[in-house]
């Protein structure tokens, strides 16, 4: 799809971060958008970000709150949008939203592990199945998922224990792959691409953690400093002797520097997702650490896992994120 003129898109987690910057750059494009997300304040926020500019006459764009987790919601999400964008086809399907936690197998409880998986995973698989057949009818089609580097590379760094997301971002990108085939021989005129961003400057750090644990607030609960100080001491450090003020000021600062602190921001890696849809690259790398992380890869995949490894790769490209310093808190990146 060579541009996306009077088209009409999906985008899913359209709220903050890289789904409200690929919402502004499709309507800045004369796209109409529908988005969804958990939050409607967010949405709204982004909605009133792309009608600071002036918008082509005309142009929609919807909101709806909707959990892509939930079939039920996203189906529901599937009918409001053919009802409010008057239309009974879609363009273009950005599968964005997602978060992280539920990170261990043995920390974690198996509800906050299915969260993460059933919303990074099931999100996409709702969701493509809900809007295939307005897919079908359009004249052209364009189905985009975010996966991660997680999506080639298990891993945040040693010590941080990762296996949900990892595990959901594995399966996006499979899933996509495989998917390239099935439309080639039932719908070719959709085309899939899979996005593998790197670390990309976003609220995802604080906005899991309150999707996780349904607290809104910056100031942690019990449970929530509990879950911290198990990942603090397994990152090796003495989490014992820290207060519940040190243990949320890290928490937090953690959230900042993933935010502030990153090599590429929300809006250079939608620009990077749209252009790499328009050039109809079904691998869409996103980021100079992306890019990097997936040579060093396929060169040593025995040795991907090594804490060698990833110190190197990580001075290499800047990455401050899984290397455990005492300014670090030992969360994982998304
Ligand atoms: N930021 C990174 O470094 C990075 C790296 C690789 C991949 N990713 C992936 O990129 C995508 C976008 O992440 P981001 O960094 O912009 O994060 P973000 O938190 O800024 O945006 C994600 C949006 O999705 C929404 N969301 C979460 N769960 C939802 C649900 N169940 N239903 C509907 N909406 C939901 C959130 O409310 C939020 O608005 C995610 O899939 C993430 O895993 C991010």
């Amino acid at each position: 799809m060579k541009d996306f003129a009077d088209r009409i898109a999906v985008v899913t987690g359209g709220g903050t971060g890289m789904g409200r910057e690929l919402v502004r750059q499709l309507v800045a494009e004369g796209c109409n958008v529908a988005m969804c997300d958990l939050s409607a304040q967010s949405m709204a926020e982004t909605k009133r970000l792309c009608e600071v500019e002036r918008l082509p006459q005309g142009l929609r764009i919807t909101t709806h709150v909707a959990d892509v987790s939930d079939d039920s919601q996203v189906q529901r999400f599937r009918d409001d949008v053919a009802e409010q964008q008057a239309t009974d086809k879609i363009h273009l399907l950005f599968n964005n939203a997602g978060i992280g936690g539920g990170g261990s197998m043995f920390s974690n409880s198996r509800e906050e592990w299915e969260r993460t998986f059933n919303i990074c995973w099931g999100g996409v698989y709702n969701c493509t199945r809900a809007f295939l057949p307005m897919l079908q009818r359009a004249d052209q089609g364009h189905i985009v998922n975010t996966s991660s580097v997680n999506g080639f590379w298990a891993s945040v760094g040693p010590g941080i224990s990762h296996t949900s997301y990892c595990a959901a971002k594995f399966a996006v990108k499979g899933f996509t792959e495989a998917l390239i085939t099935d439309l080639q021989v039932h719908a070719p005129h959709i085309k899939c691409s899979v996005v593998m961003p790197g670390h990309i400057g976003t609220s995802i750090v604080t906005n899991s953690r309150k999707i996780q644990s349904g607290n809104d607030s910056d100031t942690l609960t019990a449970q929530e400093l509990a879950g911290a100080r198990q990942r603090i001491a397994a990152a090796g450090f003495d989490a014992a002797r820290m207060s519940d003020a040190q243990v949320e000021k890290l928490v937090l600062e953690r959230a900042r520097q993933f935010l502030e602190e990153a090599p590429t921001t929300a809006a250079a890696a939608a620009k990077i997702i749209l252009d790499g849809v328009k050039a109809d690259r079904w691998r869409i790398l996103v980021g100079h650490d992306a890019e990097r992380i997936d040579e060093l890869v396929r060169q040593s995949p025995e040795q991907a896992y090594d804490v060698d490894f990833f110190e190197s790769f990580a001075a290499e490209v800047g990455w401050r994120l899984g290397t455990p310093t005492p300014r670090r808190p030992p969360e994982g990146p998304q």
